[in-house]
C-alpha cells in the first residue's frame, strides 16, 4: 500500500508508478513535437478571432435544414422533393459549428497544412496545434494537463484502458491482477455507452470490479461504497445525462469523495462550453474543479466540431499517452478540426451571450409547457417504440426535426422524443414546436390556448 494522506495523492502515486514501468526508456520525453511551417500572419489559422455581441445569420445555418420528403412524388428529374425543417435534435447548443471564426480557422488550416500529418498522436500525428488546444482545455478545466482524442467516445475508452493499466502495472504479477488489487469502479446506471464500453474492457481484462449504482441515487452509492473493501475506488458520472436531460448530484458526489476517498471522474460532454462563466462545465459553476480528479469532455457537441478530451494531472496525461488504447491506436485529429475546435473554445469563452441565450430558451420552454426541464436537453417519454416513432413522424410532418429515441439508447418502455434547445432558436420557434408537441404528447401543455402570446 502507498503511504500518502489523501486519495488524490494515492492515485498520483499509483499512476506515477505505473508510468515509470511503462515508459522505462523515457520515450515520451524523447518524442519531438511536430512543428509545421510557420504561416504568414494572414494565413495563420489562429491569428484572428472575430467575435460578435449577438447572433448573426450564420447561427441558423445548422438549424434551418432540408430533408428528403419520402411521402411526396419525385421532381420531374426524378429527384426526391425536399422539405424545409427546423432542427431540434442536434447537440450544437451554442451554434458554434457555423461561426465565421470557426469556419475561417478550419479553412485556413486546410489551405496551409491540408489534413496535417496523418498518424497516431504517438507516432507523428501530434503537432503544436494539438498541443495548444490541449493547453487551452486544461486551463478551462483548471487542470495541469489535457489529452485531445479523436472523439468523446475515444476519450472515455482511452481513460478506462489507462485506468486498467494502473491496476496491471501496480499488480504483483503482470500476468494477472489479484482480486484485492483490482479497481472498484462505481458507475451511474445511466452513464453514456462509451463509459459502459470502457468498463467492459476493464472487466474483460480482469482489472476492475464494476458496481452500477441507481441513477443519481447517492444513498445507494454511499451504501455500496461502504461495503466495498478494495483500496482503489473510482466513481464516474455524466455531468448532464444525455437522454434524461438531468444533472448529476455533483455536490453530493464531492461530499462522498471526502468520505470514501475515491477518484472522481466527471464526463462533461453536454456541459462543457454550455455551463460556467468560461464554459468550464458544471464543475466550474460550483467551483469544484479542484475536487474533481479527471474531467472528460467532447468538442463534438457545444464545441460544434469533433473530438474529445481528458483534462487531468500531468501524471495521468503521461500515462494516457502511453497506454490509452483508443488514443494511441487511432489516427490523431486532422488539423482543420483542431484549429476549428481551438477557435470554438475561444469564441465560447468570449461570446458569453450564447450561454445566456441557451438558458433563456430553457426557461421559455418551461414557461410554455408543464415540463420541468432543467437543461437544453428536454426528454419527453412517450412509451414504447411505436409510440415514439408515431410522435416523431408527427413532428417531422409539422416541420420540426425531432427524432425518436429508442433502444439501445433507452429502455424499451421509456422511448421518447429528445428535444434539444440552442442559443439560435427563437421564442417563435419554441411556440411552434410546443404547439406541435402538444398534438402528439397530450398534457404537455395544460391548455394550448393558454400558451401566452408573449413570454
Ligand atoms: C456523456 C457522453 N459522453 C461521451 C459522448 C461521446 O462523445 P462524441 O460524440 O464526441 O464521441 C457522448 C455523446 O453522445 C455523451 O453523451
Amino acid at each position: 500500500m502507498v503511504e500518502t494522506s489523501s486519495a488524490a495523492e494515492m492515485w498520483e502515486a499509483w499512476v506515477g508508478s505505473a508510468y515509470a514501468k511503462v515508459d522505462k526508456n523515457g520515450f515520451l520525453g524523447y518524442l519531438p513535437k511536430i512543428c509545421l511551417p510557420r504561416p504568414n500572419a494572414d494565413e495563420d489559422p489562429l491569428a484572428e478571432l472575430e467575435t460578435f455581441d449577438g447572433p448573426g445569420p450564420w447561427d441558423r445555418t445548422s438549424l434551418e435544414i432540408e430533408v428528403e420528403d419520402s411521402q411526396t412524388l419525385r421532381t420531374a428529374d426524378g429527384e426526391p422533393v425536399r422539405k424545409k425543417m427546423l432542427l431540434f435534435s442536434g447537440n450544437d447548443y451554442l451554434n458554434l459549428s457555423s461561426h465565421p471564426a470557426v469556419c475561417r480557422a478550419s479553412a485556413k488550416a486546410a489551405l496551409a497544412y491540408g489534413m496535417g500529418p496523418r498518424s497516431s498522436a504517438l507516432v507523428s500525428g501530434q503537432t503544436e496545434y494539438h498541443r495548444q488546444l490541449e493547453i487551452l482545455l486544461a486551463e478551462m478545466h483548471q487542470k495541469k494537463a489535457c489529452i485531445v482524442a479523436p472523439t468523446g467516445f475515444a476519450a472515455n475508452t482511452a481513460f478506462f484502458s489507462t485506468l486498467g493499466g494502473v491496476a496491471t502495472h501496480n499488480a504483483a504479477s503482470k500476468k494477472l491482477v489479484a482480486p484485492q488489487e483490482k479497481i472498484a469502479v462505481f458507475s451511474d446506471a445511466l452513464n453514456h455507452a462509451s463509459i459502459i464500453d470502457g468498463l467492459c474492457l476493464m472487466e474483460r481484462h480482469q482489472q476492475a470490479v464494476v458496481y452500477v449504482y441507481r441513477h443519481s441515487d447517492m444513498a445507494h452509492l454511499d451504501e455500496i461504497l461502504s461495503s466495498c473493501d478494495l483500496e482503489k475506488k473510482v466513481v464516474i458520472t455524466d455531468s448532464l445525462f444525455s437522454m434524461e436531460g438531468d444533472f448529476a448530484p455533483i455536490l453530493e458526489l464531492v461530499q462522498l469523495r471526502e468520505k470514501h476517498r475515491f477518484l472522481l471522474v466527471v464526463d462533461e460532454a453536454h456541459t462543457a462550453f454550455v455551463c460556467g462563466r468560461n464554459g468550464g462545465g458544471i464543475c466550474e459553476v460550483y467551483r469544484i474543479q479542484n475536487q474533481i480528479d479527471v474531467i472528460v469532455g467532447t468538442l463534438s457537441k457545444a464545441g460544434g466540431c469533433l473530438g474529445g478530451f481528458i483534462a487531468c494531472s500531468e501524471k495521468w496525461s503521461n500515462l494516457i499517452r502511453c497506454v490509452g488504447r483508443s488514443y494511441i491506436f487511432t489516427t490523431a485529429s486532422p488539423l482543420p478540426i483542431i484549429a476549428a475546435a481551438y477557435t470554438a473554445a475561444m469564441v465560447a469563452r468570449k461570446e458569453g451571450w450564447r450561454r445566456q441565450a441557451v438558458w433563456n430558451r430553457v426557461h421559455e420552454f418551461v414557461a410554455l409547457t408543464n415540463h420541468p426541464a432543467t437543461s437544453p436537453i428536454v426528454s419527453l417519454v412517450v412509451g414504447d417504440e411505436n409510440a415514439a416513432i408515431l410522435a416523431s413522424k408527427h413532428m417531422l410532418e409539422k416541420g420540426f426535426h425531432v427524432t425518436a429515441i429508442r433502444p439501445p439508447a433507452v429502455s424499451p418502455d421509456a422511448c421518447r422524443l429528445r428535444v434539444t434547445l440552442t442559443a439560435a432558436h427563437t421564442k417563435e420557434d419554441l411556440r411552434g414546436l410546443v404547439t406541435a408537441l402538444d398534438q402528439c404528447i397530450p398534457g404537455l401543455v395544460p391548455q394550448v390556448d393558454r400558451v401566452p402570446a408573449r413570454l
